[in-house]
């Protein structure tokens, strides 16, 4: 008995102005490419999440000034011992996993974070989560040269993302590079630029009674004892320095790692 036509076979049957035939192809081709598209996407999310994961480490370790030129980033990495740091006390803690703590997602997560009050938020981020996790650079004898801590707040037009590192004195600043903005290319986007990057190294958060100081100012910085603690704005891009200035100052303060990087010796002495 011949077998009666599929559904396919009857729609490819139809004469090719027929509507139904139109709107019928029309379908299996959207049917077809989403289908190819899904897989795509299901299928490179494990590459995507590979190639997430060595962006950031690639970030760390510029920070830390340790990127070489086609050094592998996986190797350079070995140094670097992420763990987590409780915003609350300002301690180390072992209540999360590092490398899985995810401090974007606990920040809008009200049983993982805390509002700031408008006093506190100079880095216009709202919430604040209860922990971060912070970087460990470690020498060849193991002994902590670098700690790198993460950072975020407003610019102009964005929230920037990056890492701050610091000397184990929890003061001089070894760099400050943003992974994630969308300031202006040219104006607030020069945050990027390494010539503006390199105002950052050696300067230092604190002063010798530990009062906070550093601040980007606009124009040229100071000349003599302030020099230390005052980074060059931008030109043209007063918003986004300022932005820059707040965020830094929140995270190096009181409510941010402030107690953490006062605590840093004798936390690494206990802990490190
Ligand atoms: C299209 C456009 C884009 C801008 N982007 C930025 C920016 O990313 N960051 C910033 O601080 N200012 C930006 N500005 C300039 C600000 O509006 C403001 O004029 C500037 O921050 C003042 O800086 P100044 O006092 O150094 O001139 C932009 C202006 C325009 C017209």
């Amino acid at each position: 008995m011949p077998r009666s036509p599929s559904w396919i076979q009857r729609i490819l049957a139809m004469p090719n102005d027929s509507p139904a035939k139109i709107v019928g192809v029309a379908v299996l081709l959207c049917l077809a490419c989403s289908i190819v598209v899904s897989a795509a996407a299901i299928g490179l999310r494990p590459l995507q999440e590979a190639n997430r994961l060595l962006e950031k480490r690639r970030n760390i370790l510029q920070v830390a000034g340790l990127m070489r030129p086609g050094a592998d980033i996986d190797e350079l990495f070995e140094q670097i011992e992420p763990r987590i740091v409780d915003l609350r006390s300002g301690s180390f803690s072992d209540a999360v996993d590092p490398v899985a703590y995810d401090q974007r997602t606990a920040a809008r997560d009200p049983a993982a974070s805390a509002p700031l009050t408008p006093e506190e938020d100079i880095a216009s981020i709202r919430r604040k989560a209860h922990f971060a996790t912070v970087y460990l650079v470690k020498d060849e004898q193991g002994v902590v040269n670098t700690v790198i801590v993460p950072v975020h707040g407003y610019g102009l037009w964005s929230t920037l993302y990056g890492y701050l590192a610091v000397k184990p004195d929890g003061r001089e600043v070894v760099g400050l590079q943003f992974y994630e903005h969308a300031e202006t290319p040219g104006l607030g986007g020069e945050v990027d630029n390494p010539k503006w990057r390199g105002l950052w190294p050696g300067q230092q958060l604190f002063d010798d009674s530990g009062e906070l100081r550093i601040e980007v100012v606009k124009g040229a910085a100071a000349t003599g004892d302030a020099a230390i603690h005052q980074v060059d704005g931008l030109a043209g891009a007063t918003l986004t320095s300022r932005g820059v200035s707040n965020l830094v100052r929140f995270w190096a303060g009181e409510n941010g790692f402030g107690p953490f990087l006062k605590n840093l010796q004798q936390e690494l002495a206990e802990h490190g």
